[in-house]
């Protein structure tokens, strides 16, 4: 089968089984069964036939997405912060909207950050790989995700500032930190059949859900924070667009203060932040 033709099928297979942007992700596909990028295939000649090993992953490739696996576990990555993580269906797909909680990290100084519920360990990795002299620990209940934190820890040669720990929430962690960060598990139960099947079906629940009204993993975290701030640290979580009140109103029981909720590009409230500040507690 020729390039023109395995494309004109990828499509066909992937629309006929629902899936949206047909058309851009086997572009994508193919040019992962090819070995290759989709710019250099754009420039590959529409008459290359495809070697049989080629097609083979290519059609192992299709079956996976046409049962509505996620492209970044079939490719096994996903950029985040412009670096390459690994990707399994061990842990949350990192989201770009995550990319505003690690911006808003990073206007603040910090030499110590906690990362509760690390899955991939994006946001930690990326936090320790922008700032060179700060060092951190991961803290995520899933064994499987922090194998996959490690691994990317290791690729992306922070082994020496970054550690992982099996627990929940700040039950495995003494000490205080600078920075407290988390991207917590914040889907409602009601909301999660109204979750695309490549979320609902691949993702982890762990990764995805509390439970009940989506806000148990904040109140734990808040419960925690100041004993394990130091001094004018901030707290920060990522929070579903309709979370921002509610998620405000336990920073402020918690006593931090300088409490900010902040959107991501689209206007949607996407981040809480607030500061431990002793003396206003
Ligand atoms: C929404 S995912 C975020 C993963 C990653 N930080 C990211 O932003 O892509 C939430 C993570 O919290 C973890 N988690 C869920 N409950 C937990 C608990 N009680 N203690 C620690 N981690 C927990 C899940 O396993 C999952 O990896």
């Amino acid at each position: 089968m020729n390039l023109l033709a395995a494309r004109r099928m990828a499509v066909a297979k992937l629309d006929a089984a629902g899936v949206p942007d047909a058309r851009l992700d086997a572009v994508i596909l193919l040019a992962h069964a090819l070995g290759t990028t989709r710019a250099a295939l754009a420039l590959t000649p529409s008459q290359t036939e495809l070697a049989p090993d080629q097609l083979r992953g290519l059609e192992q490739a299709l079956n996976a997405r046409a049962a509505r696996q996620p492209i970044s576990q079939i490719l096994g990555a996903r950029l985040f912060w412009g670096r390459e993580f690994a990707v399994t269906s061990d842990v949350l797909d990192p989201r770009p909207e995550t990319e505003i909680l690690v911006a808003a990290a990073l206007h603040h100084p910090f030499a110590s950050v906690l990362d509760l519920g690390t899955g991939s360990g994006c946001i930690l990795l990326t936090l320790l790989a922008e700032r060179p002299e700060a060092r951190g620990v991961g803290v995520d209940l899933s064994r499987a995700a922090l194998l996959v934190a490690q691994r990317n820890c290791e690729r992306l040669g922070l082994t020496e500032r970054a550690g992982f720990v099996q627990g929940s929430w700040f039950d495995p962690v003494p000490g205080r930190f600078d920075l407290i960060i988390s991207n917590p598990p914040y889907i409602a139960e009601c909301e999660m059949a109204r979750l695309s099947p490549e979320v609902r079906s691949w993702e982890p629940r762990l990764a995805l859900t509390p439970g009940g009204d989506g806000l148990a993993a904040y109140r734990a975290i808040c419960a925690g924070a100041t004993a394990h701030l130091s001094p004018g640290g901030w707290l920060m979580v990522e929070i579903g667009p309709r979370q921002g009140r509610d998620v405000a109103g336990l920073f402020q029981a918690a006593g931090l203060a300088a409490i900010a909720v902040l959107p991501d590009m689209d206007g949607r409230n996407r981040v809480v932040a607030g500061r431990y500040l002793p003396e206003t507690a």
